[in-house]
């Protein structure tokens, strides 16, 4: 299993790395069958598997759950756990999110969304001894405040105010930096400046690696998907075209067939129905 030593190595050789999100024991095992470096399970759970509008509601426990599945079916390949909604309202708050979710998910690094302003939670947490993940950007749990879903860092101002909160994540002991929906340049510069790498999200070609979400990769997620996903398979097509046939063939009495069933001797079924008085 590759880990933060041979993530680093392998920007200084440029060899791009591969993390995809799963959420559950099949989605990690094919991740892994597809031979990534880094599963993330996002929070994005609570948008593609659990049906919300956001990631707000999703709570810690359902975290824990998802990650635990996702190391059941994923024993051989770095795990990156997200830290929900409200984890970084304080310092020890994140500490502690960050222990439960590696000790009882088994992740073995966490991810959290912010700049600045969350340097000092990716310090305490990386000098508790868990490798820390950060986001930048378009960071969905703060979309509101930040206008929705949409592209971050445009203007002067902005792009500078990320560069220093790459810089201020890198200072304070991130292994990597997640860059999501962030213009192409800015996202270059950011990756040349750092020497932690930088996994990019709608952040172009010039980031150390690509994330992409299972669903959006997959087909499998029904709701528009962002212009950055480029779909490489289309399960869900898939999914509805077996189930609609499942339906016609049980409505039509042809399955299930012979093959699907079991046989048993006639006599001791006769023998249940009249038994010995
Ligand atoms: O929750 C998630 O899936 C993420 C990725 C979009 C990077 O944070």
């Amino acid at each position: 299993m590759k880990g933060v030593l041979e993530f680093a190595q392998a920007k200084v050789q440029g060899h791009k790395l591969v993390m995809v999100t799963a959420y559950d024991y099949p989605s990690a095992y094919f991740a892994e069958q597809a031979g990534v470096d880094l599963i993330l399970v996002g929070d994005s759970v609570g948008m593609v598997v659990l049906g919300h509008d956001s990631t707000v509601p999703v709570t810690m426990d359902d975290m824990v759950r998802h990650t635990q599945a996702v190391r059941r079916g994923a024993t051989d390949t770095f795990i990156v756990g997200d830290l929900p909604f409200w984890s970084t309202s304080s310092v020890a708050c994140a500490v502690e999110r960050a222990g439960r979710l590696v000790q009882e998910g088994g992740c073995h690094a966490v991810k959290l969304e912010g700049g600045r302003n969350v340097a000092v939670h990716v310090e305490a947490i990386v000098r508790a001894g868990v490798p820390v993940c950060g986001h930048i950007g378009l960071t969905p749990q703060s979309a509101t405040a930040l206008g929705g879903f949409r592209v971050q860092g445009k203007t002067a101002a902005q792009a500078r105010a990320l560069l220093e909160d790459a810089k201020s994540l890198e200072a304070a002991g991130a292994f990597m930096v997640v860059l999501e929906c962030v213009p192409i340049p800015l996202a270059r510069v950011i990756t040349e400046r750092l020497h932690i790498p930088t996994i990019g999200i709608g952040a172009g070609p010039h980031c150390d690696g690509q994330v992409l979400v299972w669903h959006d990769l997959l087909g499998m997620y029904p709701r528009q998907a962002p212009k950055f996903v480029y779909r490489y398979a289309d399960l869900g097509t898939l999914a509805t075209k077996g189930i609609a046939t499942f339906a016609e063939q049980v409505r039509q009495g042809t399955f299930p067939g012979a093959e699907q069933g079991f046989v048993m001797d006639e006599e001791e079924l006769a023998r249940a129905l009249n038994p010995p008085v």
